[in-house]
């Protein structure tokens, strides 16, 4: 595996790839690696010739009063399980090559990134895009992957893709789960032993609603008690709501819907989403 920082290094190895007429699949992370992202390489290994994972803490992601100064870092614990499933190539760009002084281009994609994360975080999907849009044209890949659990921030760069022309095959990856159910995260670490316990009451709501909703319940009903599901374990919620699986705007009957949900266990924010009546 080749570890590079520089973008010419970068352009140069994937450049190589290309001329053997190989094809190039790109996985962005932000490190502090779970077996989440190693799904999204395990797709990315079987979609193309050439693996390449980007690790990069972004800084234009985090609000002000967000965990960007405490967010996992870790290096060489990543470094050696990318190195395991057979990735070729990180890119780990430092904070001077991504956004060097100067630096003034903001990519902001309306409507699907309004509402929900997009309200509870203001500016962080303009820096998801940004910094996407950036990986993108560094790596230059033919595919990129995604996690469904991160579903507006896929809808986003599904968006922006399409907008921009810019000719990436983005493909969705199932979200995987801890045997309780719980989505593996980053941000689980933040967690004590005991909200671990109750945060399991997470999947449980939403999964307890998808249920009730496909079997004809009115879905504010089965939204308030998922609410009061979360409520009575220790949440704090930020948004439960039954959305257009691609608009995240509001749902149609004869269009895919989501069941999306953000809520806060102490000082650790966690989101899930599950599909409505795929059964
Ligand atoms: P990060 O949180 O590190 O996640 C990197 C990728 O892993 C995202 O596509 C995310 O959806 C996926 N992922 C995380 N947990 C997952 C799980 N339990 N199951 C499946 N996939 C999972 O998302 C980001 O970084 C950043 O916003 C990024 C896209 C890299 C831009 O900075």
């Amino acid at each position: 595996m080749q570890t590079l920082r520089d973008l010419d290094a970068l352009r140069e190895a994937v450049s190589a790839y290309r001329a053997g007429g190989e094809r190039v699949a790109l996985v962005p992370t932000m490190g502090a690696l779970h077996a989440g992202h190693m799904a999204l390489v395990e797709a990315a290994r079987r979609a193309a010739d050439r693996v390449a994972v980007s690790i990069f803490v972004n800084p234009r992601q985090f609000g002000p009063n967000e965990d960007f100064a405490r967010y996992p870092r870790k290096e060489q614990t990543d470094s050696a399980m990318l190195k395991r499933a057979g990735v070729d190539l990180l890119w780990m760009p430092p904070v001077e090559v991504m956004y060097p002084e100067g630096y003034a281009t903001n990519i902001s994609v309306s409507g699907v990134s309004d509402r929900w994360d997009g309200a509870a975080r203001p500016g962080h999907f303009d820096g998801v895009a940004t910094v996407v849009a950036k990986l993108f044209n560094q790596v230059r890949p033919d595919i990129a992957l995604f996690g469904e659990k991160d579903w507006q921030q896929l809808q986003v760069i599904r968006r922006m893709v399409t907008d921009l022309n810019l000719g990436i095959d983005i493909q969705g990856v199932l979200t995987q789960r801890e045997d309780d159910g719980l989505a593996l995260s980053s941000r689980n670490v933040y967690l004590s032993p005991e909200e671990r316990t109750r945060a399991v009451a997470l999947p449980r709501a939403l999964g307890a609603a998808e249920r009730a909703i496909a079997d004809g319940a009115d879905p504010e009903a089965a939204l308030a008690q998922a609410r009061e599901t979360l409520t009575a374990a220790g949440f704090e919620i930020d948004y439960v709501a039954l959305v257009d699986a691609a608009t995240l705007g509001d749902p149609a009957e004869d269009r895919p819907r989501r069941l999306i949900a953000a809520a806060r266990m102490g000082a650790t924010r966690l989101i899930d989403n599950i599909p409505v009546d795929e059964r």
